[in-house]
């Protein structure tokens, strides 16, 4: 089985069960993990332990790291085989049931780069695909960018981030929420990343996002002529242990690195 047969193979076989969870989300056990608006629900640990079984026994020795427990670290190798994994992205919409607006997402990183990446968006019923080098795509369908060219006319999703990280948004986001033509705060980072890869809006902005949130939708961007870095405008490489990431349709990424500077 190749990489990214495993990852759309996996995403498929448990689309129901995550909306069979979606749809009866009163009976979920849910608990805090650093805040109140941190959670952790049955279904991200199931879909978890799901995933290190199936990688476990295809590709035994592969490292695998995930939101959850004690796969909540980076690999001592960061050009190792590793597999990324955040089983709900969103969590705090998929319990609070808005929109609803979350995905499961799953990279593949061989040699420090992203191979393959997976992000299923269950309730959308849309799978997005890439494998370096080959393209992006929603549900077959091959993934172009935006043209959109100027700030004052693109839709930037900037997320607010914890609390802890608010001054700090605020602080270098404050042009930006100013000129950008349309805002949106959707609290899912892979939805947001993936419908810039689907022409849908132009960027996005975290202060402080971990590898398993944006990896696997990073390659989907870049495959789909899109651009992702840091804030500064730098290489965006998921194991560089930097916090922000920018990611746009390209043409609008220089505008929006000159507005995040400090
Ligand atoms: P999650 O739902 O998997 O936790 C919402 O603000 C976005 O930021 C989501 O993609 C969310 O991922 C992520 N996020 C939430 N809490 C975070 C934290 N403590 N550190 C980094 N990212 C977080
Ligand atoms: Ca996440």
């Amino acid at each position: 089985m190749s990489e990214i047969g495993l990852i759309e193979g996996f995403l498929k076989d448990n689309q129901d069960y995550v909306q069979e969870k979606y749809a009866d989300k009163g009976a979920l056990t849910v608990t805090q993990k650093t805040s109140a608006s941190d959670l952790l629900t049955e279904v991200d640990l199931t879909v978890q332990k799901r995933f290190v079984d199936k990688v476990e026994s295809a590709f035994p020795g592969d490292v695998i790291v995930g939101e959850e427990g004690d796969l909540s670290r980076f690999p001592d190798d960061p050009e190792a085989r590793a597999w990324l994994i955040d089983p709900i992205d969103g969590t705090y919409n998929f319990v609070r049931g808005l929109f609803p607006v979350f995905g499961v997402s799953i990279a593949f990183m061989s040699g420090g780069l992203i191979q393959a990446g997976g992000v299923l968006l269950p309730m959308m019923d849309e799978l997005f695909l890439a494998e370096r080098g080959s393209g992006a795509f929603r549900n077959g369908e091959r993934l172009q960018v935006s043209g959109v060219q100027q700030l004052s006319e693109a839709c930037i999703d900037v997320d607010f981030c914890e609390p802890g990280d608010r001054k700090h948004l605020f602080k270098r986001c404050n042009e930006v929420l100013l000129q950008a033509g349309q805002l949106r705060c959707r609290g899912a980072a892979v939805v947001s990343i993936c419908q810039i890869a689907s022409a849908d809006i132009e960027g996005y902005v975290h202060m402080n996002l971990t590898p398993w949130d944006f990896a696997a939708a990073q390659l989907i961007v870049e495959e789909a002529q899109g651009v992702a870095s840091r804030l500064d405008g730098s290489p965006l490489r998921p194991f560089d242990r930097v916090g922000g990431i920018l990611l746009s349709n390209g043409a609008v990424h220089q505008e929006l690195v000159d507005l995040l500077r400090v």
